[in-house]
């Protein structure tokens, strides 16, 4: 019997050795079709090469090393990373429909199943993602303006801060609460007051995610999610976290069919709903209550951690940049005024855009994008890939490319101005991605971002607690996202500047 115990041991342990090395052998084969990279190690691939606290920073190492497209390996799974403007350019942007797959991408797929927006392929995403951003940019949603309902949500913000009188404050939470409560209208219909518990809940749950995914557990679950599912750590947060956001769209969704007036559309939940009842005789369609639910969880998720990090980066460049700020005010003074400020105003304020897109640039808030997958076999340089590679947007290789700027780790509004001092824009700014992919919530981002900018500005002189040189701007995460360190400032009323 023991003898017994100890040959089945053996044959099994015989045959685990044998199935990895096929793996790798054919693995290996694969590698030589691939562009180079460090060599893949059995089970952890490449990971040897990362440092987990900050893999972005190990992805520039390699680029060093290996150019512009590189192969890293996840596991056994091969990915081709991207990196710089020109090799971004040649894949995303002049092969736009081949790059245009969504790879897998556990932390969100393993939980949505690709019954959203942005980790679909194919036809329902061509559908969910063009219906999205008719939506997003007003088709068709109620008579409030997305402008209009920043402006709102912008009043109510300042309303609060006034009160802080002068006081040291921690914008993060406040700017957090700004950006959640803009998109929040876009898909509930309504703002939420800052102190109601749902809200409170719903910007925890949101903030709480992706600091997981930022962090070395949300990549680990994204490179072994089969193994990872069974290992106690706070990766098991975030499907629970995506389920109490879940429960409280489906609740909004019940609310939504119990008044629903077809004629009057009040939100994204309504414009869904009315899609739905239009296409219910339709023998393949992709709206229904699970895609609805589920693209709403992805546009919450999509713009409130991106647009929030990006105000964040941005306050503290502006103290950390004293002669940036003056000039900032000084326009904003000059052209809005005492009165509210309006989009169309960015047109006749130069030196705020280009301010905006070097924070764009130089904060790089989702600094490896998210993965494509090619749709068909592609040739690119010297490579022919297979339908189905992955490839990873590697977007601080475009932000800090020294061919298109010059010394990129400064930060220089200068980026974006003519020798006149007009605004000059530059393609190698890729905060949102490019391609067929490109960020759906591109317009109300910048919208936000220059009427809150503007507004708070309007209102208040921010003043640090320490002296610029001590303003440290170093990310306390990296992964998903650049995720801005915690700071402080007072705000003074401009009046009393
Ligand atoms: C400063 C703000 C933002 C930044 C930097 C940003 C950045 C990005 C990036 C880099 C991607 C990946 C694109 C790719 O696959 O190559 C993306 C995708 C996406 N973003 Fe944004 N985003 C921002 C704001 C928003 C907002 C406001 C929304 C929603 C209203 C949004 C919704 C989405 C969605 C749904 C996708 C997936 C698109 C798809 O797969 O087709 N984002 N964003």
């Amino acid at each position: 019997m023991r003898m017994d115990f100890y040959s089945l041991s053996t044959v099994l342990l015989v045959i685990l050795i044998t199935c990895l090395l096929a793996k790798y052998t054919r693995m290996m084969l694969e590698k030589a079709k691939l562009p180079p990279g460090p060599t893949p190690l059995p089970i952890i691939g490449t990971l040897y090469k990362m440092k987990l606290s900050n893999v972005v920073r190990s992805l520039m190492e390699l680029h060093k090393t290996y150019g512009d497209i590189f192969t890293i390996y996840e596991g056994h799974r091969p990915c081709v990373v991207l990196c710089g403007y020109k090799a971004i350019k040649e894949t995303l942007i002049d092969k736009a429909e081949e790059f245009s797959g969504r790879g897998y991408y556990p932390v969100f797929y393993d939980f949505t199943k690709g019954d959203d927006l942005a980790f679909s392929n194919g036809e329902k995403w061509k559908e969910l993602r063009h219906f999205s951003q008719l939506t997003l940019t007003n088709f068709g949603m109620g008579k409030r303006s997305i402008e209009e309902r920043i402006k709102e949500e912008a009043e109510y913000l300042i309303d609060l801060l006034r009160k802080t009188n002068g006081s040291p404050i921690d914008p993060k939470h406040h700017l957090h609460g700004f950006v959640c409560n803009v998109i929040c209208s876009v898909i509930f219909g309504k703002r939420f007051d800052y102190q109601d518990e749902e809200f409170q809940n719903l910007v925890h749950w949101l903030q709480d995610s992706f600091r997981i995914m930022s962090n070395p557990w949300g990549l680990m679950y994204n490179v072994y999610p089969g193994f990872m599912k069974y290992i106690p750590g706070p990766h098991k947060q975030l499907m629970k976290n995506y389920t109490f956001i879940t429960d409280l769209i489906r609740k909004k969704m019940e609310n939504n069919i119990k008044s629903l007036d077809s004629n009057n559309p009040r939100d994204y939940i309504d414009c869904f709903l009315i899609k739905m009842k239009k296409e219910e005789k339709k023998s393949v369609t992709y709206y229904n209550h699970n895609t609805l639910v589920m693209s709403s969880l992805l546009l919450l998720f999509g713009a409130t951690e991106t647009v929030s990090n990006t105000l964040c980066y941005l306050f503290l460049l502006l103290m950390k940049h004293p002669n940036v700020a003056e000039k900032v005010y000084k326009e904003i003074d000059n052209v809005i005024g005492h009165r509210s400020p309006n989009y169309e105003d960015r047109h006749k304020m130069p030196y705020t855009e280009a301010f905006i897109h070097e924070v764009q640039r130089f904060a790089d808030v989702a600094p490896m994008s998210l993965p494509h997958e090619l749709t068909k076999d592609t040739q690119i340089r010297n490579y022919t890939f297979r339908k189905g590679t992955v490839f990873l947007p590697l977007l601080t290789g475009v932000h800090y490319d020294k061919t298109q700027f010059n010394n990129p780790k400064n930060f220089n509004p200068n980026n974006f101005l003519d020798e006149d001092g007009k605004f000059k824009k530059n393609n190698a700014v890729m905060a949102f991605s490019a391609g067929k992919r490109i960020c759906p919530g591109l317009s109300l981002a910048l919208m936000e971002i220059f009427l809150f900018t503007t507004t708070m500005l309007q209102n208040f002189t921010i003043k640090p607690l320490v002296s610029p040189e001590d303003i440290s701007i170093d990310p306390v995460g990296v992964g998903l996202a650049h995720i801005p360190p915690n700071y402080e400032f007072c705000l003074l009323p401009r009046s009393q500047k």
